[in-house]
């Protein structure tokens, strides 16, 4: 598939970077973009020699939002049949490999809560984060009302929502919406760094993580627990699991296999 707004590639052969890639409309997500990201997610997760992918924009922006002008004169019936704007957003919850979202500028809306729909998010100081539906007459609408509860909590997530503020990069950190956060000029390095350190291990133990970790927003406590006893149990069928452990015993370092 030929991409027209993102763009990707490898580095240090295991970490794949997807660029969104729209800059005069501040990486605004449409449909095509959104197919587009689907398929290159898609792609390297089903890459053997991917490790982690990092979705990423420009400077200005992370992404502004859903494209105000492909919905401004959508009908109910034309939003409800084509499942505006989420129809095709179930394929990022769907990659099973870790995805960072790396932040400069702003991440509105649909950006923000593409952001938050990948692992971690790693900002730069100049990443500003908010869900302004409420200033176009409508309420987020792909996850945000849901998922920025649960990272912030209500009384925060209430506050951008009703308001349409926006919260910077060390407000978001100490609200627990991104994990780090690092001059931009450092940005891709600390982000790669964290890729690259995620690729070191074994690959059946990060999705396995990712997994459960994801659970915790799907179940009660126990199920929860009950999950993760189930798949930590499982690991000792890996070879990963021997080679991690003796490593430590035997005082050298892992090679894992993904085994
Ligand atoms: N959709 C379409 N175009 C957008 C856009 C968006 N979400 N955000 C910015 N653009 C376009 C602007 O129209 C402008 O285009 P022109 O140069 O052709 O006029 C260009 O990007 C640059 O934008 P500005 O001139 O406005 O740049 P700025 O620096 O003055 O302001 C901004 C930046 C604060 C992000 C401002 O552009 C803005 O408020 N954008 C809209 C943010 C927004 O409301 N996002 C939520 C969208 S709804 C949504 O996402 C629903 C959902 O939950 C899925």
């Amino acid at each position: 598939m030929d991409y027209e707004c993102i763009t990707t590639r490898i580095e240090g052969d295991k970490v794949a970077i997807i660029t969104l890639n729209r800059p005069k409309q501040l990486n605004a997500l449409n449909n095509q973009l959104m197919d587009e990201l689907g398929h290159a997610l898609q792609a390297f997760d089903a890459d053997s020699a991917i490790g982690c992918m990092v979705i990423t924009g420009s400077e200005k922006a992370f992404a502004a939002g859903a494209d105000i002008t492909a919905m401004a004169t959508l009908t109910f019936a034309e939003a409800y049949r084509g499942d505006f704007i989420t129809r095709n957003w179930e394929t990022i919850r769907s990659v099973r490999k870790p995805v960072i979202a790396a932040v400069s500028g702003f991440a509105l809306g649909g950006g923000c809560e593409l952001a938050m729909m990948c692992d971690f998010i790693i900002a730069s100081d100049t990443a500003k984060f908010g869900q302004p539906e409420i200033k176009l007459g409508v309420i987020p609408g792909a996850g945000g009302t849901q998922r920025l509860p649960r990272a912030v909590g209500k009384a925060k997530a209430m506050d951008m929502a009703l308001t349409g503020r926006m919260m910077d990069a060390v407000e978001a950190e100490r609200a627990g919406l991104v994990s780090r956060v690092v001059p931009y000029d450092k940005l891709m390095d600390e982000v790669l760094g964290a890729a690259l350190m995620i690729c070191g291990f074994s690959q059946i133990a990060t999705m396995a993580t990712k997994e459960t970790v994801n659970r915790a927003f799907e179940s009660g406590l126990s199920d929860g627990l009950m999950f993760e006893r189930r798949l930590f149990h499982a690991l000792f069928a890996t070879a990963d699991q021997k080679e991690g452990m003796d490593a430590f015993v035997n005082k050298r370092r892992a090679e894992f296999r993904n085994a």
